[in-house]
C-alpha cells in the first residue's frame, strides 16, 4: 500500500471530473472558515469547521452562522453525510451538533482527539462523566483513511502541529488544510496551544506542499495580511511554494521553528479558548446543566 500523501497525490490527478462545488463562509467575529462541499453529480455534502456563535460577556450562544449553513443546505438540496473538524479549535464553539441535529451525518475528527481529550480533561479537572476515548464523535480519523462524499474520493492527511489532532481533508481536487499554512502574505498557523510543537507544524506543511502544484488550498482563518483589505480563504501548493511569508521553498526547519516560536511568544491567547475547548473537546457538545437547568463553562485561573 503506498503512503498516504501519494494516495492523495493521485486522487488529485484523477478527480477532473468529479470537482466539488465549495461554498465558503467567512465568520467575522473569529476569523473562521467554514465550508460546505458537496458532490454535483449526487449532492452529498460534508460540512467541515462550521461556527456556534458565542457571546462570551453574556454567556450567550446564537446561531446565526450555522442557520445560515442551515439554509443554503436546504436551498441547495444537499444531503449531509459528514460534519468534519479539522481540529479541536481554541477560537471558536463548534456547530456542529446543532447542524447534525437537524441534518444528519457523521460528526468526525482525528485520532488524536484522545490526547486533546486528556490534556484538557486535567486542565478542566473533568471526572470520570468526560470520556477520553473520542465517544462524542461518530468517527475518528486517521493518516491515509479514505471515504467517499457521493462519487467524489476523499482522503485523511494527520497535520499536527497546532494541535496534535490537526487533520487536512483531501476531497477531490480540493484540501481543507484546517490550521497549518494561512494565505501566503500571512504565513502559518501558531504552534504554541498545550500539545502544538513548531518542528512538527513545519514537517506537516512540508508533508501537504508535496501534493500536486494545482491542488486548491482551502484555509480554516484568514487575518488578512496588512496591506490587503478583503478576506481570502482559497490558495494553491504552488503559490504557497513559491510565496508563503513564512514557509516558501528554500526555508529550512530550523529557521522557521526559530521564527515560529519567537512570533507565538508575542501573542496573547485567543479570546474564546477557554469556552472553546471546553465545548470542542466534547464534539461541540455544552457540558450537561446543573440541578437548576443551567450549563455552566469553567474559566480555570493562572492554568493556561
Ligand atoms: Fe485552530
Amino acid at each position: 500500500m503506498d503512503d498516504p500523501i501519494g494516495q492523495a497525490a493521485r486522487q488529485i490527478e484523477e478527480s477532473r471530473k468529479g470537482v466539488p462545488q465549495i461554498r465558503a463562509f467567512f465568520d467575522d467575529a473569529t476569523n473562521t472558515v467554514s465550508y460546505v462541499v458537496h458532490d454535483p453529480e449526487t449532492r452529498r455534502t460534508a460540512i467541515i469547521d462550521s461556527v456556534l456563535d458565542y457571546d462570551a460577556a453574556a454567556g450567550r450562544i446564537t446561531y446565526t452562522s450555522a442557520d445560515a449553513i442551515l439554509a443554503y443546505v436546504g436551498e441547495q438540496q444537499l444531503t449531509v453525510e459528514w460534519l468534519l473538524e479539522t481540529h479541536a479549535h481554541a477560537d471558536h464553539l463548534s456547530a456542529a451538533p446543532y447542524l447534525q441535529e437537524r441534518l444528519g451525518g457523521k460528526l468526525a475528527i482525528g485520532k488524536a482527539i484522545l490526547t486533546v481529550q486528556e490534556t484538557f480533561g486535567k486542565l478542566f479537572n473533568e471526572g470520570t462523566a468526560f470520556a477520553r476515548d473520542g465517544s462524542q464523535f461518530d468517527h475518528l480519523f486517521e493518516d491515509g483513511d479514505r471515504f467517499m462524499i457521493g462519487n467524489l474520493a476523499a482522503t485523511v492527511l494527520h497535520v499536527p502541529g497546532h494541535t496534535p489532532a490537526d487533520l487536512a481533508y483531501v476531497i477531490g481536487d480540493a484540501a481543507f488544510i484546517g490550521d497549518t499554512l494561512f494565505m501566503p502574505d500571512y504565513g502559518t498557523a501558531r504552534a504554541d496551544f498545550p500539545g502544538g510543537d513548531a518542528r512538527t507544524l513545519f514537517r506537516s506543511i512540508r508533508r501537504l506542499l508535496t501534493l500536486p502544484a494545482e491542488t486548491r488550498l482551502f484555509l480554516c482563518h484568514d487575518y488578512r495580511a496588512p496591506d490587503r483589505d478583503d478576506y481570502r480563504w482559497e490558495t494553491t501548493v504552488a503559490e504557497q511554494r513559491a510565496s508563503n511569508v513564512h514557509v516558501h521553498d528554500g526555508i529550512d526547519e530550523d529557521g522557521f521553528v526559530a521564527m515560529r516560536e519567537a512570533r507565538d511568544a508575542t501573542l496573547d491567547m485567543p479570546k474564546l479558548i477557554l469556552p472553546s475547548i471546553q465545548v470542542n473537546m466534547r464534539g461541540g457538545h455544552l457540558p450537561e446543566p446543573e440541578g437548576n437547568g443551567t450549563r455552566y463553562l469553567k474559566i480555570p485561573l493562572d492554568a493556561l
